[in-house]
């Protein structure tokens, strides 16, 4: 009998202005206090998801490939361990690195259902065509939200591997990472799993070369963001005359990335009805990335009710993958 080649299905949760709307608090709330604050995940309109593309093709950049070679050496074994019906992957853009986790799942005849989870419609229409193709019978069920807001909106029967890669979780600060996990833990079943993958702290020049590449495509994807709002909100940003700034702090162990005026700029966000003075040396927090130590990240998963069944890491150390189950 051959195997049947399932159509795709894509769920929209959100009322359709619903990014635009969300976009407009964000910057209000963010440009309409000190400091002066843009969220990450406007950073991913198409040419910032391109500018990130290439930035995990930069050798500086060695968090991409250093996950990858985890998940070729640990597939098998993480199919096995889980026997997981359902793959859920939050913030699945391309898809990508999935693959190598999709061929193990499938060639063990395990996996029924990959939900792909994004906020990008475009992009998720797009990865779940694919994916039905390449893997026919395989139920692609993409999902469309942001994990900040509309977790409740993933299925919850069957037995779910939720995949959140990348070390996307290190955007958050402590609390949100806490609330996420959280969230998470009541939205799954019991019986549930959770992989999840992070960058791991590491000497500091390290670091910054990865978030300050010499060939500046960090320092571009980061201003993009003033792109964003200057076409979708009307903004007036003088994009060239702002700095890229990444910096290691210390005390919360984690990459903070700026962006710091040269010279003083009156800034008009003219759909956001909002006026911002923005002075000479003054920064705009845009991203944080968190670097963990294993014992601390699992502790946090700990805390969340989640309970840490195995960690790998790359042979340098620069990454670590966690598999935790949901009791
Ligand atoms: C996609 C959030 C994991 O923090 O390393 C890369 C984004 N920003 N270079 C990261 C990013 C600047 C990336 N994450």
């Amino acid at each position: 009998m051959s195997p049947v080649t399932t159509a795709p299905t894509v769920d929209v949760h959100l009322e359709t202005d619903w990014a635009r709307r969300s976009l407009i608090a964000d910057v209000r709330r963010g440009l309409g206090n000190r400091p002066l604050r843009i969220p990450p995940q406007w950073l991913y309109d198409e040419r910032g998801s391109e500018l990130f593309d290439l930035i995990t093709r930069l050798p500086e950049y060695y968090a991409t490939e250093a996950e990858r070679s985890i998940l070729q050496q640990q597939a098998a074994t993480i199919a096995e361990l889980t026997d997981a019906d359902t793959i859920i992957e939050l913030g699945s853009g391309t898809s990508d690195k999935t693959h190598t986790l999709l061929r193990a799942f499938t060639s063990t005849g395990q996996l029924r259902r990959f939900i792909p989870f994004d906020v990008s419609e475009a992009t998720l229409r797009e990865a779940a065509t694919t994916l039905a193709r390449d893997y026919p019978g395989l139920l692609v069920h993409g999902v469309v939200g942001d994990f900040h807001q509309h977790l409740t909106h993933l299925p919850s029967d069957g037995v779910p591997m939720v995949a959140f890669l990348g070390s996307t979780i290190g955007n958050l600060d402590h609390e949100e990472r806490q609330a996420f996990l959280s969230v998470l833990f009541d939205q799954l079943g019991s019986g549930a799993w959770l992989l999840l993958g992070v960058d791991l702290v590491k000497p500091v020049d390290r670091l910054v070369d990865a978030y300050h590449d010499p060939q500046g495509i960090t320092a571009e994807f980061i201003r993009n963001v003033l792109h964003v709002l200057n076409r979708e909100l009307h903004a007036d940003f003088d994009v060239e005359s702002f700095d890229h700034v990444a910096m290691w702090d210390p005390l919360h162990e984690r990459m903070d990335l700026r962006l710091r005026a040269n010279g003083d700029h009156l800034v008009h966000v003219r759909d956001a009805e909002l006026e911002v003075e923005v002075l000479d040396g003054e920064e705009i927090h845009v991203e944080i990335s968190t670097k963990f130590r294993i014992s601390t990240i699992s502790t946090e998963i700990d805390h969340a009710g989640f309970q840490v069944r195995q960690v790998w890491t790359d042979p340098p150390g620069d990454v670590a993958l966690l598999l935790a189950a949901r009791p």
